[in-house]
């Protein structure tokens, strides 16, 4: 991976008042093995020094697009090529905005635009800057050009203000960038995974059905974020209106008893199941053969219970590694621990639902992932970028398993 073997991370550095974490985050990114090349933007010189950096890094910090002795040596291309991982932290709204209009006018982003490495980007900015529509919009483009997004966190501010936009903690920041450059490319290689997405529609008529608001955004990302990984996706797919992620191979079904027997009849193939479907708990008891006419005042539907197919897969004797999903209005970490026990999961990825951000429809989503013993909050983004962050824990998770 690199000369001496130890992953290469080229920290870009802007200038907000969280800069002056980023000693200790190099000092973390080091300890825990990697060579750490940091990239300033002149902004970020009025918050840490460029020898405190250098000291800690124990490389000469760059900063200038045109120094003639490093286009000599190791100019923006060669920068771009050396790293393994690009990390932006703190990323400012304006090298946000920058990156996201493919601007190149310093060195930093210059490089970026130029790097094939993966690049992770930790925002911190007020609170009102974060939550512009602006910036938002800015931060959706990144994550739809393959950015992954740290944070922000949520808390006091240096401002003074309270709400998101406070830059992930050092230590958080570096153990997801290092457990991310040990092999994120390739991380579930080869691995068979069946993965269920989107809404279920249960006939009422021929022409009505018992729907829900799944749009099938989040369990797309997942199943985009799991072929880029390597594994071998099949997708069970009620009915959306999204593209087949490109390398992944689409099932389509419409009702909770087609998805049911779609995953039966595959189940047995795969090493990972993720459930990431609405699926409806009920569906009506005897559907009309013909269209209902509107001859009565009142109608009452008779529903039965659908087969719960999540509980079904963790049940089998020889089943797979299951993640299930969990959608809450409320006490979001307590229901969701109560799933992961009682249908037997492997892990659970809770989301809150009904509210004004994330969830179903939206763009943007947060998780709270659960295991037994564990867990980690996934912060508010867009969707491909917590369906990468999502990945790369359930890889961790399933590695774990698979090698005790
Ligand atoms: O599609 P989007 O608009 O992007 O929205 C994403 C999402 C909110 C739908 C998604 O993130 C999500 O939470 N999916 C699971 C929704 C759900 O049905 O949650 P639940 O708590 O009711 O079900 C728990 C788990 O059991 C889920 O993994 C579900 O797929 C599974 N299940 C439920 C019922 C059933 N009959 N069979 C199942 O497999």
């Amino acid at each position: 991976m690199s000369e001496q073997g130890s992953p290469k991370i080229l920290l870009g550095v802007s200038g907000g008042i969280a800069a002056y974490k980023t000693p200790e985050l190099v000092r973390r990114l080091v300890a825990g093995g990697a060579a750490v090349q940091v990239v300033m933007t002149a902004a970020a010189a009025s918050f840490v020094t460029p020898l405190t950096l250098q000291a800690v890094s124990g490389r000469p910090v760059r900063s200038d697009l045109l120094a003639p002795e490093a286009e000599a040596g190791m100019d923006h291309i060669a920068l771009a090529r050396w790293a393994d991982a690009v990390l932006l932290a703190p990323a400012t709204a304006h090298l946000i905005a920058r990156l996201a209009h493919g601007l190149a006018d310093d060195l930093l982003t210059t490089l970026v635009l130029a790097t094939t490495a993966p690049v992770t980007i930790a925002p911190a900015m007020n609170q009102q800057m974060w939550l512009h529509p602006a910036t938002l919009a800015n931060v959706h483009r990144l994550a739809q050009h393959g950015c992954r997004l740290l944070g922000p966190a949520s808390g006091a501010q240096a401002c003074g203000d309270t709400g998101p936009g406070r830059m992930l903690e050092p230590a958080d920041i570096a153990a997801t960038m290092l457990a991310g450059v040990v092999d994120t490319e390739r991380a579930l290689a080869g691995v068979p995974v069946l993965l269920t997405a989107g809404p279920t529609r249960e006939a009422i008529d021929p022409v009505r059905f018992v729907g829900n608001r799944s749009s099938g955004k989040m369990g797309y990302a997942l199943a985009a974020a799991l072929a880029r990984a390597g594994a071998r996706v099949t997708l069970i797919s009620g009915p959306v209106h999204l593209p087949c992620p490109a390398g992944v191979s689409r099932v389509s079904v419409e009702s909770a008893a087609e998805m049911h027997a779609a995953v039966m009849a595959r189940v047995a193939d795969c090493a990972l199941f993720i459930a990431a479907a609405a699926v409806a708990d009920y569906r009506p008891a005897a559907p009309w053969p013909a269209k209902l006419k509107k001859d009565a005042d009142h109608l009452t539907l008779a529903l039965v219970r659908n087969a719960d197919i999540l509980a079904e897969v963790a049940a089998r004797p020889d089943k797979p590694f299951t993640v299930g999903f969990a959608a809450e209005t409320e006490a979001i970490e307590r229901h969701a621990r109560e799933k992961l026990a009682r249908k037997g999961l492997d892990m659970i990825a809770a989301n809150r639902v009904g509210a004004a951000a994330g969830g179903f429809e939206a763009d943007d989503n947060a998780l709270t992932v659960l295991w037994p013993g564990g867990g980690k909050s996934l912060a508010l983004m867009p969707k491909p970028a917590l369906a990468t962050a999502l990945v790369a824990l359930i890889a961790e998770r399933y590695a774990t398993s698979a090698s005790s």
